[in-house]
């Protein structure tokens, strides 16, 4: 009898765990470090411009809604050098990200937990920055997902999305709910921006996944999924979507009836192929 306590990525998580050519084949195609665990779809370039869209510095407090294996959050706070929460609803998922940090022999003040991103339990304030990778939405509500990041985030802090979304929403913000949820959770400053060259780098993934002669269960379930999602592609867009944590709800309800003079524009503001500073971030790094 199928346990009722499960979470449904569980057996998606127990299925790839050991699954070195997928892993492989993650790694390559979007440019990782080979020993990176992650489920996500974030490209070299799109993690090095998450990492400097944090703005995280020594001793801050990340927190990783949906967080995996843990691979991309890891390296977020290595590179910032600051402290890690990891919190997911599988169980599998939390496993697997201690156990590498075992095996990694990672001692640092990293922390990783099961728990619903939509009421993590965590105390009010606790994140100077919250990211969340290509996981948005598996959330049964953006709106709760947004105002839970919120919550947990310190007034002043950042949250980071990314993932991917209808390609007219991007063209025409007044039609993403993304924007709107976060202004409605209270969030200032947004940004959206899509990312061409992340679903290419997406497009290369599943590519070398079709391509690929040998088959194993978690392979397979990568070519039927790669097989939609290529389908797909001319329909959607990836995107990076930042923002800052407002003082109260309360206000930016009042600026955006015109009651209000507010400093920073809560309205999304959309740079179309925009290029982005030369981030400090580099995998593989610089030859000196
Ligand atoms: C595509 S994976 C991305 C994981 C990780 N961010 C990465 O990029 O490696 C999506 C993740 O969302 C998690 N997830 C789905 N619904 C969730 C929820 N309600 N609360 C917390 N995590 C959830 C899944 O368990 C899975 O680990």
């Amino acid at each position: 009898m199928a346990d009722p306590c499960r979470n449904r990525f569980d057996g998606w998580y127990e299925e790839m765990a050991d699954d070195e050519l997928r892993h492989r084949l993650v790694a390559e195609s979007l440019g990782l470090p080979a020993s990176m665990r992650v489920t996500g779809l974030l490209s070299a370039a799109g993690l090095a411009e998450v990492i400097d869209t944090l703005q995280l510095s020594r001793g801050q407090r990340l927190v990783d809604l949906a967080c995996g294996r843990g691979g991309y959050s890891r390296e977020i706070a290595r590179v910032g050098d600051s402290e890690l929460i990891g919190i997911d609803a599988s169980a599998v998922a939390i496993g697997q990200a201690r156990a590498d940090l075992r095996q990694d022999d990672v001692t640092g003040p990293i922390r990783f937990q099961v728990a619903d991103f939509e009421a993590t339990g965590l105390p009010e304030g606790i994140a100077d920055a919250v990211v969340c990778i290509d996981s948005y939405q598996f959330a049964s509500s953006v709106g709760a997902l947004f105002s839970e990041a919120r919550r947990i985030t310190r007034p002043g802090g950042r949250l980071v999305l990314t993932g991917a979304m209808r390609r007219t929403w991007l063209e025409d913000t007044a039609t993403s709910p993304i924007e709107e949820a976060l202004i409605d959770a209270g969030w200032t400053g947004v940004r959206i921006s899509a990312r061409p060259d992340w679903l290419a780098a997406e497009e290369r993934l599943w590519r070398a996944v079709l391509a690929e002669p040998t088959s194993t269960p978690a392979l397979e379930a990568m070519k039927s999924e790669g097989a939609e999602l290529l389908r797909a592609m001319p329909h959607i867009q990836r995107f990076i979507a930042s923002a800052v944590r407002a003082p109260s709800p309360g206000v930016i309800h009042r600026y955006r009836s015109g009651r209000l003079e507010h400093p920073h524009s809560s309205r999304a503001s959309v740079a179309w192929n925009g290029r982005h500073p030369t981030p400090p971030y580099q995998w593989p790094p610089p030859s000196t």
